[in-house]
Formats: C-alpha cells, structure tokens, sequence
C-alpha cells in the first residue's frame, strides 16, 4: 500500500503536467463598469436575490465548458437577473478568476438595483428586470469612460456579444 504522502505527490504532479501546457490568462483589464444611480428597495430582499444568483452563475461557469450564463431570483420583491459571459477561449479556472473578480468590483454598487462590469476577459450585468435581450438599449452599448478604452475592437466584439 501506498503512503499518503507519496500518492500526493502523485496527484500534484498529474495536476501541473495537465496544466501546464495551457497558458493561464484571466484578461481581468477593466474597460468599462456602471452603477444604476436607484438602490434597491428592500435591502435584505435584495443582497439574498443577488448573493443567489452570483452563486447559481458561478456554478454553471464551473461546469465544464460554459462561458456563458444567466440566472435570476424573483419570487421576492428587488428582483435580480443577471448574465455573464466569459471569452469562449477561457479555461473554465480562467473564466471562473475573471466572474470573481467581475463580482468583487460590481459589489462596489453596494445597492444599485443594476450594475456592469466588462473586463477584457469577461462582463457580467445584472438588472431588476429581464434585460437578456435588449443589447441595444442605452447604457448598454458601446460606453466607454471617456473613451479611454485601450483595446476598442475588443471591447466592442465583447459588448455586442460577438467575441471569441
Ligand atoms: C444608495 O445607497 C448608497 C449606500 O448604500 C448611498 O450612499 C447612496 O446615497 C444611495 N443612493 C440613493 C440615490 O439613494
Ligand atoms: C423585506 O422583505 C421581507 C420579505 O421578503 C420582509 O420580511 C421585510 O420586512 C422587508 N423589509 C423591509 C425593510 O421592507
Ligand atoms: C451576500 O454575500 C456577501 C459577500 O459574500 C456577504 O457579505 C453578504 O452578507 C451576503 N448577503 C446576504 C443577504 O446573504
Ligand atoms: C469602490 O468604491 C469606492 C468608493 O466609491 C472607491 O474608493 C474604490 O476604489 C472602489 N473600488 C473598486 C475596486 O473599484
Ligand atoms: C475626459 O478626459 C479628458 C482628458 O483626459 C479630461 O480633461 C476630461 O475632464 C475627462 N472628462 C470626463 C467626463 O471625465
Ligand atoms: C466601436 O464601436 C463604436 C460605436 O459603434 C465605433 O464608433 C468605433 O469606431 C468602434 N471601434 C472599433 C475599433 O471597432
């Protein structure tokens, strides 16, 4: 019988040699964020709604080869629906650092009732009403902060929803 400590090893070593050919990049370069200037109404009802559906994303981005999701809590009042999309070229660790990070600065919110992040290598929105298809309504285009994005091609191809 093996030691533990020797069948560790063996599972780090098949772990680094499966990772190590890829080329790990989360592109987690912010081009773009917004905060809806309405706060949500019951504070409670709300962080629950969203706290729920960050999680329920972050499981289906953990699922093999998603990169994109939706999920929404509405059976109470702030309801909350939200959508991430990861670079389909992103491994699911990648895709999962990038939703992280996207969920840590969309927080900064605090209680906006909608809110975006769009990174190089991911966006993730969230609203209080069904947005999945209205890409082209204000606010949710081609806004860049001053137009100061570095990477405009790709920031257009991840906002019209046409990025690799
Ligand atoms: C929204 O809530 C934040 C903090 O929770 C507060 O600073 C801000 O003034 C509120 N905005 C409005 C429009 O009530
Ligand atoms: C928020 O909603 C819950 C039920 O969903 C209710 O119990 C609670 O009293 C509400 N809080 C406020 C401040 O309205
Ligand atoms: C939602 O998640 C945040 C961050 O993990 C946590 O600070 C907060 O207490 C949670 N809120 C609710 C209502 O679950
Ligand atoms: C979050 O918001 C605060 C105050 O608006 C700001 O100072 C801070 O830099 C923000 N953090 C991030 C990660 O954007
Ligand atoms: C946009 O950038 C220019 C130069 O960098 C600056 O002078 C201007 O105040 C900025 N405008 C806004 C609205 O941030
Ligand atoms: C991105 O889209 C904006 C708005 O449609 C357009 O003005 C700009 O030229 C585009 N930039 C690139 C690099 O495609």
């Amino acid at each position: 019988m093996m030691k533990w400590w020797c069948l560790t090893v063996m599972v780090v070593v098949v772990v680094v040699l499966k990772v190590e050919p890829a080329v790990s990049d989360p592109q987690i370069n912010l081009i773009n964020k917004g905060c809806s200037q309405y706060n949500a109404t019951n504070l409670s009802d709300f962080f629950n709604n969203l706290n729920e559906t960050f999680l329920d994303l972050r499981n289906q981005l953990s699922n093999g080869n998603t990169h994109f999701a939706t999920a929404q809590q509405a059976m109470t009042s702030d309801p909350v629906y939200a959508m991430v999309q990861c670079r389909n070229y992103l491994s699911t660790a990648d895709c999962l650092a990038c939703f992280d990070a996207a969920v840590t600065q969309i927080r900064n919110c605090s209680a906006g009732n909608g809110a975006r992040v769009i990174y190089d290598g991911c966006f993730l929105r969230y609203e209080s009403n069904v947005f999945y298809d209205q890409t082209t309504l204000p606010g949710n285009s081609h806004i860049c902060d001053n137009g100061t994005s570095s990477q405009p091609t790709a920031f257009n191809a991840t906002v019209q929803g046409t990025a690799g």
